[in-house]
This record gives structure tokens, C-alpha cells and sequence, in this order.
């Protein structure tokens, strides 16, 4: 439905955003996950075509930035990092004056407007200055407006920044009503965010795409560490010996309790030296009272990808 083909953009010397490549269904739900800096809100402009690109294109349905911006504009609702909202107006004002924007003909107003404060929950607000509102309820508004024209797909930058804990679970919750119904890219720097609400995750980093998958793709794809946990009674001295007998390997700690010690051995996951370290354990005189592989968690997948200096995953 979306196809983001080579997509880059040059501020002067800064390349922020480049030769992306990804794909969106319809009816996705993706979070466009990323440090402060990566290119997410560069690229939503450029998909929202709000900004030109400097190279590549975005090819919605059968249509594209260059050729077919206002048609593209119409289907898609889009809630920038900003959320521009003219504070003065009430929120009746502002959405009456969206929808004239939106070229909704006036005969339709009342209804398009009973659906979209339904979808919002703005009814108790609707006479109010947006100045007077609270920060979740201004991000409400954001959302009416981005979904006021009906559009099929709804981009959404950031729309739980700077909200707090309750607004975020209300915001999430509205968010996750309109994904049953539209395709929806949501791009956040936090990876609960996105974690909470999509299906896919898209992750990029100083303008490149580093990682594309479902939640557990992206875990399988990793190419990071393995921990095990070595609960056991005995000479807690002897696992130097593991990094020595077993290639590959190595201590990350060593824990000495009064009753047992718990030693920590990495590994890069590629491997799997479970077999190897358990026919140690038995050539040895410690009682083993435990072995437990550490699972690696998706925080840990993000931060590696992401890193300050790029790409290096290895042990
Ligand atoms: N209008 C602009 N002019 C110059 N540099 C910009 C502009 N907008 C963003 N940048 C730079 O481009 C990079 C990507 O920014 P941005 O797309 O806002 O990232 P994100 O939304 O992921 O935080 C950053 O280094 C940012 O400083
Ligand atoms: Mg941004």
C-alpha cells in the first residue's frame, strides 16, 4: 500500500535520512522506532509530503509525492511531533475550521464532527478554548484533526511525548482503536511505546533502516549474547577454568553467596555452548543447582542496533 523506495534527505551537508527502503500493508500497524536524531520525523514529513525529498520516492496506492502530493494528503491523517493547534480557537472552532480546510462539504460537518469527538472523546470539551486544555486532551485534538477526512492511513509523530502516565495509556488506547480500523505508522523514540501498540517495528538509526520485523523476528535476528547462569556449591575459583577449556566463552561475573556462587558465561548467539559447559560441570566436583539461559530482551536488541557508533553487536 506504502512504498518507501530509496527515500533520502539532505539539511545542507547533514544526510538525515538515507536510501530507506521499507514496505507498509494495509492494515499495519507499525512503530517507527529510533533514537532522538535518527530521521523518524524527516521521513514521516517526507511521506506526509510536507517535505521534499532530495532523492527516492514514496509511492502510496498508485500515486506519488512528486506527481500526486494533494491527492496523497487527502488519505492520509497525519499528527505532527509539534502538534500544531491554534490555541485561541475552541475546539469546535479549530475542527469546523480543519474540516473547511479538508474540503468537507459543510452539509457534512455535524456528523463527520459527532464521529470524530466520539473517536477522541473531546465531547466534554468541545466548547472549550484548546488553550485551556490539558496536554492529553491538546493531543486528542492533534488526533481529531488527523483523522477528521476519514483518511486510510494515520501517521502519528511521537504522540505520547511528553504526556504523562495516565494520558499515555488513554492516548494508547485511542490509538489502538483507530489501528482496528486503519493502517497506522507511529513513530516514538521510546520502544514500550511502540512495543504497546504494533504489530511490526521498524528501527532506524542515523538515517538508515538497521532492523525491519515483528517483535520476535527482530529478537531471532539478533546477533548479540547469550548469558548463562550457573547457580552451584563448591570452589567458586574454578570456572576460570570455563573460558580456557571452552573457546568462545567468557565470565562476565562471579557472584560468591555463603551457601552457593553464581557465575554469569557469555557467549556470542550464534552459538550454543550449553552442551559443552554442562560436560565441564561434570568433570568437575561442584554441585550444579542451576542453569539458566538469560533470554534477550527487545530493549536489548534496540540499544545494540542503535548504539552510539553503529553497528557493532559482537561480544
Ligand atoms: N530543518 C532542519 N534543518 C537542518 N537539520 C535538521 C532539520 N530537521 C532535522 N534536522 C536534523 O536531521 C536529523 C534528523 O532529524 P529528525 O528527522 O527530526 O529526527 P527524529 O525525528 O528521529 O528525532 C537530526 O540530526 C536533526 O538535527
Ligand atoms: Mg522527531
Amino acid at each position: 500500500m506504502i512504498q518507501i523506495l530509496n527515500l533520502t534527505k539532505d539539511y545542507d551537508s547533514l544526510r538525515a535520512v538515507d536510501q530507506i527502503n521499507f514496505n507498509i500493508n494495509e492494515g499495519e500497524i507499525i512503530g517507527f522506532l529510533g533514537p532522538n536524531g535518527a530521521g523518524k520525523s524527516t521521513t514521516l514529513k517526507m511521506m506526509t509530503s510536507f517535505l521534499p525529498p532530495t532523492d527516492g520516492n514514496v509511492i502510496v496506492d498508485d500515486l506519488n509525492i512528486y506527481d500526486n502530493s494533494k491527492e496523497i494528503r487527502k488519505l492520509i491523517g497525519y499528527l505532527p511531533e509539534s502538534n500544531p493547534l491554534y490555541m485561541e480557537m475552541t475546539v469546535y472552532e479549530y475542527l469546523e475550521f480543519v474540516s473547511k480546510a479538508r474540503e468537507i462539504p459543510e452539509s457534512k460537518f455535524k456528523s463527520v464532527l459527532k464521529k470524530t469527538i466520539e473517536k477522541t472523546g473531546l465531547a466534554s470539551v468541545i466548547s472549550k478554548p484548546i488553550s485551556t486544555l490539558s496536554k492529553g486532551y491538546k493531543q486528542r485534538v492533534g488526533l481529531a484533526q488527523a483523522i477528521i477526512h476519514d483518511p486510510k492511513i494515520i501517521i502519528l509523530d511521537e504522540p505520547t511525548s511528553g504526556l504523562d502516565p495516565n494520558q499515555i495509556v488513554e492516548i494508547r488506547e485511542l490509538i489502538k482503536e483507530l489501528g482496528k480500523e486503519k493502517t497506522l505508522i507511529i513513530s516514538s523514540h521510546i520502544l514500550q511505546e511502540v512495543q504497546a501498540v504494533c504489530d511490526r517495528i521498524v528501527i532506524i538509526n542515523k538515517g538508515k533502516i538497521v532492523a525491519d520485523g515483528s517483535t520476535e523476528e527482530l529478537k531471532a535476528g539478533f546477533k548479540g549474547r547469550n548469558r548463562l547462569h550457573i547457580n552451584f556449591i563448591g570452589n567458586a575459583n574454578i570456572v576460570d577454568e570455563i573460558p580456557e577449556k571452552i573457546p568462545g566463552t567468557k565470565i562476565s561475573s562471579l557472584e560468591k553467596k555463603d551457601m552457593s556462587s553464581e557465575v554469569i558465561v557469555e557467549y556470542s548467539s550464534d552459538s550454543d555452548f550449553r552442551p559443552e559447559i554442562y560436560q565441564w560441570i561434570k568433570s568437575t566436583d561442584i554441585i550444579l543447582l542451576e542453569m539458566r539461559r538469560e533470554h534477550v530482551s527487545l530493549e536489548e536488541v534496540f540499544h545494540s542496533l542503535t548504539l552510539e557508533g553503529g553497528d557493532s553487536n559482537e561480544i
